[in-house]
């Protein structure tokens, strides 16, 4: 696995490492742990972000399953394996992890695909109609509803590019589907979030949390399910006092609605 790794993969922090490290993980390095600590410093609610965050794959799955009827997945940017994703809900039949990031791709088929139903794919959201087309993610079964987790991979990429693949993915997705986004917010913590946006471009990471309108314009061709966005940490749970909410990031549950064939 490390010999398809770039030149230099482990010189500079990685998104999927630090976050593996901000969750309690130890799939990380100096260089990501030193990053890291900068982050924290500016902002000290960082780890629990990162927990709640990462807690809603599996609340999401068994919305999923359990509410929606849908039993094959995709994870898109699925990360590093955590606690939270090392074991699935029985009745997802099939999930599929997909992540740009060579190492992270190489972890989730060592780690995360090995249990039966379950596919790693190594695939960029730059390029959805590759990243739709090849094997795995291909292989899903287009007749019945497919459940989507973008969950904190948008603030990674540019609008023009999220647009792309918010487009292509649901023009491919079968009826019935649905998408769960979690993507940081600007306004709960504004100058914080400044300060972190700071701190990922001086290691060259561009980092875009964005408004609420900024991210219901990226969604506008979607329904919500939900009806308005809630923060990470409020969804589905009664309302937090924004002093007790360490999510800073929304949680946005979407159906492709009707699409004219
Ligand atoms: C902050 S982590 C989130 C991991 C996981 N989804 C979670 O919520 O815990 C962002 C992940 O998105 C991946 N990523 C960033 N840009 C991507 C892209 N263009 N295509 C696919 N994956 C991408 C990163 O490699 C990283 O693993």
């Amino acid at each position: 696995m490390i010999s398809q790794l770039p030149p230099g993969y482990f010189d500079k922090p990685n998104i999927a490492r630090v976050q593996d490290h901000l969750d309690g993980g130890t799939d990380n390095y100096v260089v990501d742990r030193n990053f890291a600590l900068g982050l924290v410093e500016v902002a000290s609610w960082l780890p629990a972000s990162v927990r709640i965050n990462r807690a809603q794959g599996p609340r999401i799955l068994d919305h999923f399953t359990g509410e929606l009827g849908i039993d094959q997945v995709i994870d898109l940017g699925c990360g590093l394996p955590h606690d939270s994703n090392r074991s699935l809900p029985n009745a997802v039949r099939r999930i599929v992890y997909v992540d740009h990031d060579p190492g992270v791709a190489a972890h989730a088929r060592m780690i995360l695909a090995e249990r039966h139903g379950t596919a790693a794919h190594h695939g960029d959201l730059n390029d959805m109609p590759a990243l739709l087309d090849a094997a795995p993610v291909a292989q899903l079964d287009r007749t019945r509803p497919i459940g989507v987790l973008l969950h904190d991979i948008l603030p990674w990429i540019s609008d023009e590019s999220a647009r792309t693949a918010l487009a292509a993915l649901r023009d491919w997705l079968p009826p019935g589907s649905a998408l769960s986004l979690t993507h940081a917010a600007t306004e709960t913590a504004p100058d914080t979030m400044a300060s972190l946006v700071a701190h990922y471009a001086r290691a060259g990471i561009p980092f875009r949390p964005r408004t609420r309108q900024q991210v219901r314009d990226l969604l506008s061709s979607w329904t919500p399910l939900d009806g308005d966005f809630v923060t990470t940490a409020s969804w589905r749970r009664p309302v937090l006092h924004p002093g007790f909410d360490h999510s800073h990031a929304y949680a946005i549950l979407a159906s492709p609605g009707d699409r004219t064939p």
